[in-house]
């Protein structure tokens, strides 16, 4: 089967003393996406990045900008991201008390719109919303931190959000990608793929592969990544 698959490095994991480096050089190894993990200290238990780091990446860059939005609640800073040149935001279920009205609300600022699911999260919450959503993204870690061990519990929930996706596109033509994310990386790539995700998140396997400022240095495990993808 002739798949596409997209690497999605998250730039949590980067170098943020030279993050606009970092990113070209990601994007330039063969890198499709920059997922960009937002992070509140109040629905996760961690502080990172907001829209004036996304605008300041933005023009260094034509690649997708995926935020995902570990915030609650999501409403109030949706149109930031949008302005600042997100192209995808997805939110947790969790972080809005209104879920239709937040996708929406997404898709009126201009940008692809998502579901995020924790491990223990059920998919059952994409199903009156389907048409609203561009991008399915599960979560094989708890959200909060980068380097986390993947659940393989995942893979089943995996096949499932699949199935729901496969029959919801041959009913309607449309397409909605299927995101994983945390702790991918080129040992569990292939059997992640096989289960049914056409993108994959990966930050630690990815930043903490480099050591130097050899631009090529993100060659190697991209290139792993690529051909474990090659497998599935
Ligand atoms: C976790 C974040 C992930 C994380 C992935 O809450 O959403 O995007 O950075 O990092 P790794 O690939 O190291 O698990
Ligand atoms: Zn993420």
């Amino acid at each position: 089967m002739n798949k596409t698959f997209r690497i999605a490095p998250s730039i949590l994991s980067a170098n943020f003393s030279k993050l606009g480096q970092e990113i070209n050089d990601v994007i330039s190894s063969g890198a499709d996406i920059v997922h960009f993990d937002v992070m509140d200290n109040h629905y996760v238990p961690n502080l990172t990045i907001g829209p004036l780091v996304c605008e300041a990446i933005r023009p260094i860059t034509d690649a997708i900008i995926d935020v995902h939005l570990m915030v609650k609640p999501v409403d109030r800073i949706i149109p930031d991201f949008a302005k600042a040149g997100a192209n995808i935001i997805t939110f947790h279920p969790e972080g809005s008390d209104h879920i239709d009205r937040s996708l929406s609300l997404v898709r009126d600022s201009g940008c692809k719109s998502g579901l995020v699911f924790n491990p223990a999260t059920p998919l059952e919450y994409l199903d009156h919303v389907m048409d609203k959503i561009d991008m399915v993204l599960l979560m094989s870690v708890n959200p909060g931190f980068g380097g986390q061990k993947f659940i393989p519990e995942t893979l089943n929930k995996l096949r499932m959000a699949r199935k729901k996706i496969d029959d919801y596109t041959e009913k309607t033509g449309r397409e909605i990608w299927l995101e994983v994310d945390g702790g991918v990386n080129a040992d569990n790539i292939a059997e992640i793929a096989k289960a049914g995700a056409d993108t994959f998140v990966a930050g630690s396997a990815i930043f903490k592969a480099a050591n130097d400022d050899d631009p090529n240095r993100y060659d190697t495990i991209l290139k792993s990544l690529r051909s474990s993808l090659s497998k599935a």
